[in-house]
């Protein structure tokens, strides 16, 4: 049995950016991760750090590796009708984002958390929340060796992405789930080559939607959109980087550099909030609340924005038993939540292509493309929820 004040389960973004924020506070907290270390170092995801993210890990005092070797980008390209429309995230916002691989951030989080003698327990099962409308919540799990424990707290952070086991101990009659699913899914490959093109480029083909990005000057990130029956075994490296091609092509000629597949891998697309994100002691966080179709960047992001919110709620609950904070944290959250749900379904709606939409449909996306790379209003706005809106 274990006595802390808060106990937050995962070890994602959301997760250790929580813990490293209460610290700073003088707020102790125990977080519990189901992987292994390894595991969740070595998980490829997430890529575009917005600029809120970025200054806040730099505050905190995690941001050198991601200051040293991220990539800050400037601009980013719309790629249709076979040519680039450049969006000038810069010179519209006065703002740019960094390109830095989610489990970079992951891992200089873990080592901020070793160095510090911070408590992070991998490999845990079993684990099972209680007593969440009282004052002394609990946690019930199995250590990595397999001995049953207990987790004694004031408040638990249900950071455990959509697939864990916070969300689904709330009574289902106390949460509003608002889901959307889309007929798209991603393909997306890690690859040893150098960047085809210095930005990203977003392209809208008719055989579906691809993205070029990058991780490093010698690793590329490149998605396909793939229909969400497709299996990961019926793409071979060779019909990945055909497909590319094709998807890529401009009028002007676009040689895309191929290279050994490092990783690939299928992610279904899906919108989906559950209001509150709060139940008595239990505050969830991150993709545990909602997740948002990749298109926008938003999902990590969103995740570190959330418990920012929540760190500061619990100092004033935990530190100067001011509830107010905590009483108005799911408010605050899902106000950005919605406007990043609008986002990723904006990018997602004018970058794919529908096999369900009918000519008119398709004729209203190409004019919305057109208007967003021309019109300085529309890219703009574009630009300004892309790089990140400031934090309350
Ligand atoms: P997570 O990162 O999911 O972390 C949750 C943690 O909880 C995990 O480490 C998990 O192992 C752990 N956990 C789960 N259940 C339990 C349990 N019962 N007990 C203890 N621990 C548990 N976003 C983008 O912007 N661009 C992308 O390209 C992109 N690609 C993605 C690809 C995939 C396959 C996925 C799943 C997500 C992707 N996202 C992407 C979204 C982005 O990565 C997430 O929004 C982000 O990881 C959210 O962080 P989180 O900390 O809330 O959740
Ligand atoms: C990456 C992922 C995204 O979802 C996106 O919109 C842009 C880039 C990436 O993994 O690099």
């Amino acid at each position: 049995m274990t006595d802390t004040q808060v106990g937050i389960i995962g070890a994602g973004p959301a997760g250790l950016v929580l813990s490293y924020l209460l610290h700073l506070e003088g707020i102790d907290a125990v977080v519990l991760e189901a992987r292994s270390r390894e595991y969740v170092e070595k998980r490829v995801r997430a890529g575009v750090c917005e600029q809120p993210t970025v200054e806040l890990l730099r505050e905190i005092g995690v941001g050198e590796r991601m200051a040293a070797e991220g990539l800050p980008h400037h601009g980013l390209s719309l790629r249709f009708d076979g040519a680039d429309h450049r969006i000038d995230l810069t010179a519209l916002t006065g703002k740019a984002i960094t390109v830095y691989g989610q489990q970079e951030i992951v891992k200089d989080l873990i080592a901020a958390h070793a160095g510090k003698g911070l408590p992070i327990e991998f490999e845990v099962s079993d684990v099972e929340l209680h007593d969440l409308d009282t004052e002394s919540p609990r946690v019930t799990y199995r250590d990595a060796e397999g001995n049953a424990r207990e987790l004694n707290c004031a408040v638990i952070a249900g950071c455990d992405g959509f697939h864990g086991v916070s969300r689904p101990s709330i009574p289902g009659v106390e949460l509003t789930a608002y889901d959307h699913q889309y007929p798209f899914a991603w393909l997306g490959v890690l690859a040893r080559t150098p960047p085809s093109h210095e930005e990203l480029i977003y392209t809208h083909h008719e055989r579906g939607f691809a993205l070029h990005s990058m991780r490093s000057p010698e690793i590329t990130r490149l998605y396909l959109q793939v229909d969400p029956a497709e299996r990961i075994e019926n793409w071979s490296d060779d019909r990945i980087w055909a497909e590319l091609e094709q998807r890529l092509e401009t009028k002007e000629g676009f040689s895309l550099r191929e290279g050994p597949v490092l990783e690939k891998s299928i992610t279904p697309m899906r919108s989906f909030v559950v209001e509150p994100m709060r139940y008595g002691r239990l505050f969830l966080a991150g993709d545990a609340a909602h997740i948002v179709p990749p298109t926008g960047a938003k999902g990590m992001n969103l995740a570190i924005a959330d418990v920012r919110n929540l760190s500061r709620a619990l100092k004033a609950l935990l530190r100067d038993k001011d509830g107010e904070l905590a009483a108005s944290y799911s408010d605050r959250c899902l106000r950005r939540v919605w406007r990043a749900e609008h986002f990723s379904w904006y990018m997602t709606s004018m970058l794919h292509t529908d096999p369900n939409a009918d000519a008119f449909q398709r004729r209203l996306q190409l004019s919305q493309l057109r208007y967003t790379a021309s019109s300085t209003a529309a890219a703009t706005s574009l630009a300004e929820n892309y790089v990140g809106l400031p934090f309350e």
